[in-house]
């Protein structure tokens, strides 16, 4: 057994706890040759997990999955697309041709939920449409349709990835569906056009399609160990996170269970993974946001552009009531702190660590976006380091105030730095238990 597999036990969950981006996909990398499956659970192609992969003349690669769980470069791990992910075939399809080009076949180690929802070119329309018409209320979204395609899947006219395998019932279903939404929206749908692409793409999936609920309660049975790989962030989930401006699914733990059908008593623990300071891509509120030139020196330094969109992430102080939120939401058992590099060379570094109104402290996150235009962020300051901390290997070998740094950043969260990343690399990681 691993190291980590030991202290964190058989299935666990990784879990975003700011607003996405935290650096999710590098230590699902790290975790994946420990266990046997990695489950996606939620969400679709909005998400963007990076990880750098040696290949085998030792070129460094850079991966960026949108669908496909980030573990998929170990050959003995199974990856899962669980139900509770909508799933832009094309997308996929993509991601799989290009792990071909790479010499990485995902045949027999592929699963996709039959009950997970397709996301159509019309969902990425009314993504728009409705963008446009929110005007000053956009949400910033990343287009992909996710929003439409998980209205759809509850306002059950949404077609599920099972349907593919009866493709004459998948046709009545899709016409019926489209001439639902035509009614609302101008999509100019070209059904022909479009249902023999499906009938391509349900050739090429087939083989994947399964019922991987049964199939993760099967593994565990035959003591298989699984990874869940959360997407986006709780900050973003549809009921915990900063409402309206989130993502349409429970990004969240309790996502994470309902999204792969695993019973919640099989959950042996929750991993956050936390940026060491925070950032944010598309609109919302955002408390500890810096919009002048330190925000833009520290998006500089972390390469803070979106890995969907390319976006400039906004970028701000470690904010630790949103750290500790999640912490409570997610039941966290210990915190990747992540990029703690890229604050090497700031002489003196901020931690918003609570929050006032007019006077009146503020103990956790308010559910009413409007309190967010009079909130005070109470800060302390602590002095930065200079030293290059990318080859340090362990905790002790920190300079003195990035030990500190971390030491107060674990006190306010309420929850164990066990993970301290100092690089993009699978290796630049510090372990701390
Ligand atoms: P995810 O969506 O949570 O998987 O995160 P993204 O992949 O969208 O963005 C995180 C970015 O930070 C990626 O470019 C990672 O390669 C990078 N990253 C992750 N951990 C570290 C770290 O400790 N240091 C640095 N410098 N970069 C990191
Ligand atoms: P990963 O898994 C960062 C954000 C979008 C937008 C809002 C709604 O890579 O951390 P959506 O397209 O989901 O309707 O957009 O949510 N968002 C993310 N931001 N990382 C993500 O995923 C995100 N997934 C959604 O930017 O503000
Ligand atoms: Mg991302």
């Amino acid at each position: 057994m691993g190291h980590i597999r030991e202290k964190f036990g058989a299935v666990t969950a990784i879990v975003g706890t700011q607003w996405g981006d935290e650096g999710k996909g590098k230590l699902i990398d790290i975790m994946a040759p420990e266990y046997d499956i990695v489950a996606r659970a939620t969400g679709g192609a909005n998400a963007g997990h990076t990880i750098y992969w040696q290949d085998q003349k030792g070129e460094t690669k850079k991966f960026v999955f949108h669908l496909i769980p980030a573990g998929i470069m170990h050959p003995n791990t199974v990856c899962v697309i669980g139900n509770g992910v909508v799933i832009h075939l094309p997308t996929l399809l993509e991601e799989i041709e290009t792990l071909k080009g790479h010499g990485v076949s995902v045949d027999g180690r592929l699963l996709i939920s039959d009950r997970a929802h397709v996301v159509f070119e019309y969902h990425k329309k009314i993504d728009a449409l409705q963008e446009d018409m929110k005007g000053n209320a956009k949400v910033g979204t990343t287009l992909r349709g996710i929003g439409p395609a998980y209205a759809d899947k509850t306002s059950r006219i949404g077609l599920r990835i099972g349907e593919l395998l009866d493709f004459e019932q998948f046709a009545g279903h899709f016409n019926r569906t489209v001439e639902y939404l035509s009614k609302q929206y101008e999509l100019a749908i070209n059904i022909a056009e479009e249902l023999d692409a499906y009938r391509e793409y349900a050739d090429t999936i087939r083989p994947f399609i399964s019922d991987t609920s049964r199939y993760l309660a099967q593994a565990l049975a035959n003591g298989k160990t699984i990874l869940l790989e959360g997407a986006n962030a709780t900050h973003l989930d549809v009921d915990h996170g900063t409402y309206p401006f989130v993502t349409s699914s429970n990004a969240s733990i309790g996502g994470i269970i309902t999204g792969t059908g695993l019973s919640p008593f099989a959950l042996e623990s929750a991993i956050g993974i936390v940026k060491a300071y925070t950032t944010r891509v598309g609109a919302g509120v955002f408390p500890t946001e810096l919009t002048d030139e330190l925000g833009e020196k520290i998006r500089q330094a972390g390469g803070e552009f979106g890995s969907t969109t390319g976006r400039p992430r906004r970028c701000g102080w470690f904010d630790a009531v949103v750290a500790k939120y999640s912490v409570r939401i997610n039941g966290l058992k210990a915190l990747n702190l992540t990029k703690v590099d890229v604050l090497t060379g700031l002489p003196k570094l901020k931690i918003g660590v609570r929050y006032s109104i007019n006077g009146a402290e503020v103990h956790d996150m308010p559910s009413d976006l409007g309190f967010y235009k009079d909130v005070t962020v109470h800060y302390e300051e602590m002095d930065g380091w200079e030293e290059d901390i990318s080859n340090v290997r362990s905790f002790s070998e920190l300079p003195e105030n990035c030990k500190k740094y971390i030491i107060r950043l674990e006190e306010l969260a309420g929850c164990p730095i066990a993970f301290i990343g100092v690089g993009q690399r699978r290796d630049q990681i510090i372990f701390r238990f």
